[in-house]
């Protein structure tokens, strides 16, 4: 049986400047990584820089990696053609980052949701109008929300996490088996985080799907996922089930970060960093 997702000595190189002062960056350094066909929530864990958005960018086939292979059940992630891409992105969706940014604000909400819907209709005819509304609300019913509370409104009209938990929503209307969740909750208030990222606990147990999370926040990444990779400036340093690696973190690098937490700081002291 194929793997759900592997990437293989996966690096991206990124190349800056014109002719004078060219710098390349490797953001992503030989990371090779799993996901099985059993649903599963895997926390990508590091600090700004550590190329956490880059790795999901090339799971998401937005980018292509400089070196290695990403595959989806045995073949190549689809960067290019976009009847390979839509197809891939039936299966591999994204969960918007900030969805202050994402929604633009004269624009109604729920039109991302039937745009999604018209985009990813299960036979791939063009749906009703009908059809699209209940495709949207079949998916706000998964996270606790329904069409009639956030038809017709404006993001600043619903609370962020209402707000975040629509870009969710959004991201289950093509019945993916993958999302990739990049800082989903990182501007959503303290208070509100464990909520939201609960759902995503929920989504796999419910629907089976398997979750990407990618977060600096290890105290939700502790409580929902089932495995952690611990990342720092493109490598991958630590990984293992959530409970063991933050119980107790092996890599000076994880100790340093669980530390950070616990001391509230919101630096990770460069003295603790190897
Ligand atoms: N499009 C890009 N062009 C050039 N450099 C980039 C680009 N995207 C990211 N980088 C650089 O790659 C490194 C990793 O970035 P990123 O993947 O965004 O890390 P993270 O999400 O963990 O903060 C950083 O040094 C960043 O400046
Ligand atoms: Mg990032």
């Amino acid at each position: 049986m194929n793997d759900l997702l592997s990437l293989s000595h996966v690096t991206k190189v990124y190349r800056q400047g014109g002719l004078l002062g060219r710098r390349h960056i490797t953001a992503v350094r030989d990371v090779s990584l799993t996901l099985g066909e059993e649903p599963e929530i895997l926390s990508i864990v590091g600090e700004s820089g550590s190329g956490k958005s880059t790795i999901a960018a090339m799971i998401l086939g937005q980018t292509a990696p400089t070196e290695g292979r990403l595959e989806f059940r045995g073949r190549p992630v689809a960067v290019h053609g976009r009847a390979e891409r839509r197809a891939f992105m039936r299966e591999v969706q994204p969960v918007l980052q900030n969805p202050f940014e994402a929604f633009n604000p004269l624009k109604r909400v729920d039109r991302y949701l039937f745009e999604t819907a018209k985009s990813f209709a299960p036979d791939g005819k063009r749906p009703s109008r009908a059809e699209v509304e209940r495709m949207a609300d079949v998916a706000l019913s998964h996270i606790g929300l329904s069409l009639a509370e956030v038809k017709g409104r404006f993001p600043h009209e619903l609370s962020g996490g209402q707000l975040q938990r629509t870009a969710i929503a959004r991201a289950l209307i093509p019945q993916p088996r993958l999302l990739v969740a990049d800082e989903p909750v990182s501007m959503v208030d303290a208070s509100l985080r464990m909520a939201i990222v609960n759902l995503f606990s929920q989504l796999k147990n419910e629907l089976g799907l398997s979750i990407i999370y990618i977060t600096h926040d290890l105290a939700t990444a502790y409580y929902i996922s089932d495995r952690i990779i611990i990342m720092k400036k493109g490598e991958i340093v630590e990984e293992g089930k959530a409970r063991a690696v933050l119980d107790n973190p092996q890599h000076p690098y994880s100790q340093a970060l669980k530390d950070a937490v616990l001391s509230t700081t919101p630096e990770i002291p460069k003295s603790s960093v190897m």
